[in-house]
């Protein structure tokens, strides 16, 4: 089973690719290297906000979904079937799915795995945290959320760090108003992030979401001011998905171009909701 004498995990098997049926629109990158350079805006209209909702409750029941399947004894792999038939199911592609290469449909990043991780068949064992990432794709919109899950019972030092880093996410959307600057949401992250004396991973971003998967809008979970002074508006849609770890924020990157782990295999959490934002705040788009 994929982990090492020190029980880190190691690349395991990765599945075949699963199916779509033909009848469910693809994004326009699959099948292809890359996705085509967006053109769009970040601030959509009302009945376009309707509809990023519904892409964005599918991916939060899928999580759900597969959620309740997580317990000793599960493969990664195991969970992305759950996720990807549930979001077949209901009509819509899971985005993961063929986007620059991923093969799979869901992410699965255990313990030390930061994001991106592909499902395979690593054994999920008593103890460990995983992070389930889903994006749905429907009527032209995609809808992208994260938690993460912890199996079995987790060290009170990890399911603290489970737990504050989904309340550093609650701080980040609290920080959002039109008017202000992106660099706000990271400015609230890393500030409770800070007084735990927890890494925040500074590569890895929130983005603008809805037509486009990764619309090029970057939102950072730490403070980056005076840099990042995009000004919040109105209808804006992007998604704040803060990645915390027990230790530094250093990452590598394993031979298969996607999961990214702690440089010192420190544990890692990340919670993940896609939102517009309101003329007071955030409403989010990602519920069940
Ligand atoms: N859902 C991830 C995000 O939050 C992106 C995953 S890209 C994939 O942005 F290709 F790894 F699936
Ligand atoms: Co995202
Ligand atoms: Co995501």
């Amino acid at each position: 089973m994929p982990r090492d004498k020190h029980g880190h995990l190691t690349p395991g098997r990765v599945s075949p690719m699963r199916a779509v049926p033909r009848t469910i629109d693809r994004p326009e990158y699959v099948g292809r290297v890359e996705p085509s350079p967006y053109a769009g805006g970040d601030v959509y209209e009302h009945d376009e906000i309707e509809l990023i909702r519904e892409s964005g409750r599918i991916a939060a029941d899928a999580i759900a979904a597969v959620g309740v399947a997580v317990r000793p004894g599960a493969t990664t792999d195991d969970l992305d079937a759950i996720g990807h038939e549930f979001v077949v199911a209901a009509g819509a592609y899971p985005s993961c799915l063929g986007y620059r290469g991923f093969p799979k449909s869901v992410c699965t990043s255990v313990n030390e795995v930061i994001c991106h991780g592909i499902p395979d068949d690593t054994v999920l064992e008593a103890g460990d945290i995983i992070n389930i990432d889903i994006t749905a794709f429907k009527n032209g919109m995609h809808g992208d959320s994260n938690m993460t899950f912890t199996v079995g019972e987790p060290t009170p030092q990890v399911s603290d760090l489970v737990t504050r880093t989904a309340e550093s996410l609650r701080r980040g959307m609290k920080a959002v108003a039109p008017g202000r600057q992106i660099n706000v949401i990271g400015r609230a992250i890393e500030s409770y992030a800070k007084r735990f004396g927890y890494g925040v991973v500074r590569d890895f971003t929130g983005h603008g979401v809805g037509r486009a998967f990764h619309s090029g809008l970057v939102i950072p979970h730490y403070d980056a001011a005076p840099a990042f002074d995009t000004v919040i508006q109105h209808g804006m849609v992007f998604t704040i998905e803060p990645m915390l770890t027990l230790g530094t924020a250093d990452w590598d990157m394993w031979d298969d171009g996607w999961t990214v782990t702690t440089k010192d295999k420190s544990i890692t959490a990340q919670f993940e909701h896609t939102m517009v934002v309101t003329d007071r705040g955030v409403d989010i788009l990602t519920l069940p």
